[in-house]
């Protein structure tokens, strides 16, 4: 399985998304490709979130070398799921790849959990640590599922 997990800037949600998938595949001695990218543009180059990167450490997962990049039309080929964090990130994918033939492979990230729902894992970006947690617990949660489903 090669999962990739998109945000918008690729430093606070996806890069939480891609340390915690590789670690549970780490544990479980699976070899799936896990990575993540952003629908923009304005973090390109740049370390996850200094709170993403704190609450994932408090949780034993080091993504601090992890380094935010823009989702390319290569990623469609690469990988097998394509996963939106956020419904507007998911309508940012489907407008951006509405002509390519392999955009059914993007997916709302929390319909793998609730699959009649239309929700996001909350954007952090404009509150404090505190809301760090529950995008994590979150994102975690989901993850595991994922995990169980298509192990
Ligand atoms: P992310 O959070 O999509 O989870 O990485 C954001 C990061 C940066 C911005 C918005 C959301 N921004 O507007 O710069």
């Amino acid at each position: 399985m090669k999962i990739l997990f998109v945000c918008l800037g690729n430093i606070c949600r996806s890069p939480i998304a891609e340390g915690v998938m590789k670690k549970i595949c780490k544990t479980n001695g699976s070899k799936w490709l896990i990575d993540s990218a952003g629908t923009q543009n304005y973090h390109i180059g740049e370390a996850p979130h200094i709170h993403s990167q704190a609450v994932c450490k408090e949780k034993g997962i080091d993504i601090s070398q992890q380094i935010a990049r823009q989702i390319q039309d290569e990623d469609l080929i690469k990988f097998d799921m394509i996963y939106a964090l956020a419904t507007d990130v998911y309508e940012i994918l489907q407008n951006k790849f509405k002509d390519n033939k392999n955009n059914n492979k993007i997916k709302l990230f929390l319909q793998e959990q609730h699959p009649e729902s239309y929700e996001s894992v909350t954007d952090p970006w404009y509150g404090n640590k505190d809301g760090y947690y529950p995008v994590y617990d979150i994102i975690a949660e989901c993850c595991n599922i994922i995990w169980e489903k298509y192990k």
